[in-house]
C-alpha cells in the first residue's frame, strides 16, 4: 500500500493533537510515509509537536514525524497538504468578534464585518504559502479549509484559476448530517444529503436515506420542531455551540422549506443575534478559555511525563476524521460524495458561473465532480446573491486596494446594511488589522 506524505500548515492548531489522534487510529486505512507541522509560531507549535512525537513513538513508529518553521523542509515531496492556518491568531479573532459588535453589528470569525477582516488577513497568507508549496510539491492536493473558507476561496480562485489540485471544504454541513443522524437514530453514513449554497450560507433541500431514497427531511422536520436540534456531539460542546445548534428550531419554523446550516442565524436574525452575544466574552475568549486551555494543558502534562498513557482527553475527532476522509476519497479514486466548495458552473443555475459555492460532489483523483441542484427559489437566489457580491467585493477590494470596494461589501453584507454603520466599522478594523491587511486607499 502506498505511504503518503502529508504536511499540517498551522501545525500549532488546537485542532492538531486531534488529527494526529486520528492519523494514529486510521493508519491502516489511510498509511502515512511522512507526516510534518508546519507553524511560523515555533512557541505554540513546539508544544503540540512535542506531544506529537510521543504519540507517533508510541502508536505510529512506522511513520516518519517532524515539526518545523522551515518552508522547504514542510513542503517537499508532499502528496498532501492541510491548510489549517489562523492569521493573527485568536487575539485577532476577538478583535473581529468585538470590534463590530461595539457597534450592534454580529461580530463572528467568518460572517459579517469579521468575516471580512478575517477574509482579507487570510488571503494575502494563503496566497504566499500556496506559492510556496507549489515550489516544493507542484503535485500535491492542497485541502483548505482555513477561514473564512468563502472568502479565502474566492482569492484562491482568482489567483491560481489552473490549479486544480486546490479543494476548498468545510466541515459544517457535514456536522448538521451527523446531528441529523442523532436525531433520527442512524449512522451519518446512511444519510445522503443534497445541498446548496456559499460556504456557512446554505440549506439541505433533502436529506435521503442512502438505501431506500426515502427523504426523511419530513420527518427531521417534525423532530426538531418537537426535541430542538442538538449538535452530535452536544456533550463535547461549550454552550455557544449548543445555542447555535438550538437556533435551527426557529430557522425552520420561519422557513421551513429546507434545513439550515446553522451559520444562517447570523444572516435571518442579524439583529436577534448581535444583542445575545456578550462584547466582553465573544467565542474567542470561549474558546480560550476551553479548548486552547485544555489541548496545551493535557499537551503539556504528556510532555512532562513522556508518556500518553492514561492521558485520554485527547481523542480523535470528527473535523481530523473527516478531512482524512476527503484526503483518502482522492487518494483512493474512491468518488465518495462531500459538500464542497466548487466554482458553480451551473451547480446551482440560477447563480452567476463564477461564484464559488458549496454543493454536493463525487470526489475523486481527478478532482471534484459537482452535482447539480437546478434553480433556487427566488429567497434563496436573492440571500444568495446579495452575500455572492460581499464576497466577491473583500476581494476585488484586496487586489485593488480599494476602501471603496470594501466599503461596498460591508455595506452589501446582510449582517450590516448600512453604509455609516459600515464606514465606521471598516475603519476600526483597517486599524485593528494594519499589520496584516494591504493597504486600502
Ligand atoms: C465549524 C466551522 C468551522 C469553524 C469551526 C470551529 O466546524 O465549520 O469553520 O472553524 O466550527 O469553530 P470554533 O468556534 O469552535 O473555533
Ligand atoms: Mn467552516
Amino acid at each position: 500500500m502506498k505511504k503518503y506524505n502529508l504536511v499540517i500548515v498551522g501545525g500549532g492548531s488546537t485542532f492538531t493533537p486531534g488529527f494526529l489522534k486520528s492519523f494514529c487510529h486510521m493508519k491502516e486505512q489511510f498509511p502515512l510515509g511522512k507526516l510534518v507541522l508546519f507553524d511560523i509560531d515555533a512557541e505554540r507549535q513546539s508544544v503540540i509537536g512535542e506531544f506529537g512525537k510521543i504519540l507517533f513513538k508510541e502508536l505510529y513508529p512506522e511513520a516518519v514525524f517532524h515539526y518545523t518553521t522551515d518552508i522547504a523542509e514542510a513542503y517537499q515531496d508532499m502528496d498532501f497538504v492541510f491548510m489549517q492556518m489562523r492569521v493573527g491568531g485568536y487575539k485577532m479573532r476577538e478583535l473581529d468578534e468585538k470590534i463590530p459588535l461595539q457597534h450592534g453589528i454580529i461580530g463572528q470569525e467568518t460572517c459579517g464585518p469579521g468575516g471580512f477582516a478575517y477574509g482579507l488577513r487570510s488571503t494575502k497568507e494563503m496566497i504566499k504559502a500556496i506559492y510556496d508549496i507549489r515550489q516544493y510539491s507542484p503535485n500535491a492536493w492542497i485541502l483548505n479549509y482555513s477561514n473564512p473558507a468563502a472568502i479565502v476561496a474566492e482569492a484562491l480562485r482568482r489567483e491560481f484559476p489552473n490549479d486544480k489540485k486546490i479543494l476548498n471544504i468545510c466541515d459544517q454541513p457535514e456536522n448538521v448530517v451527523r446531528s441529523c443522524s442523532r436525531l433520527l437514530g442512524c449512522h451519518f453514513k446512511e444519510l445522503d444529503p443534497v445541498y446548496f449554497g456559499l460556504n456557512h450560507y446554505g440549506w439541505f433541500t433533502h436529506i435521503y436515506n442512502k438505501k431506500t431514497g426515502e427523504d426523511l427531511l419530513p420527518k427531521l422536520r417534525a423532530l426538531i420542531a418537537e426535541r430542538g436540534f442538538l449538535p452530535q456531539d452536544a456533550e463535547q460542546r461549550d454552550k455557544s455551540w449548543l445555542e447555535t445548534y438550538g437556533m435551527v428550531k426557529q430557522l425552520m419554523e420561519d422557513f421551513p422549506d429546507y434545513l439550515p446550516n446553522t451559520y444562517n442565524q447570523y444572516y435571518l436574525y442579524p439583529d436577534y443575534k448581535a444583542k445575545h452575544l456578550d462584547p466582553n466574552f465573544t467565542r474567542a475568549n470561549e474558546v480560550m478559555a476551553s479548548r486552547e486551555k485544555r489541548v496545551f494543558e493535557e499537551c503539556k502534562v504528556i510532555i512532562n511525563a513522556g508518556t500518553t498513557k492514561g492521558y485520554i482527553n485527547i481523542h480523535e475527532d470528527a473535523h481530523a476524521e473527516f478531512m482524512i476522509e476527503v484526503a483518502m476519497s482522492i487518494a483512493y479514486n474512491k468518488n465518495d460524495r462531500f459538500i464542497i466548495i466548487v466554482e458553480n458552473y451551473g451547480a446551482i443555475n440560477n447563480l452567476p458561473d463564477d461564484g464559488m459555492v458549496e454543493v454536493v460532489a463525487e470526489l475523486g483523483s481527478n478532482g471534484p465532480k459537482p452535482m447539480r441542484v437546478g434553480n433556487i427559489p427566488t429567497f434563496y437566489k436573492g440571500l444568495l446573491e446579495n452575500q455572492l457580491a460581499s464576497e466577491k467585493l473583500a476581494i476585488d477590494a484586496y487586489y485593488e486596494g480599494s476602501y471603496q470596494k470594501a466599503l461596498e461589501s460591508l455595506t452589501i453584507n446582510r449582517t450590516v446594511n448600512d453604509a455609516k454603520k459600515a464606514r465606521i466599522i471598516l475603519d476600526a478594523l483597517i486599524e485593528a488589522n494594519k499589520d496584516y491587511w494591504p493597504e486600502l486607499k
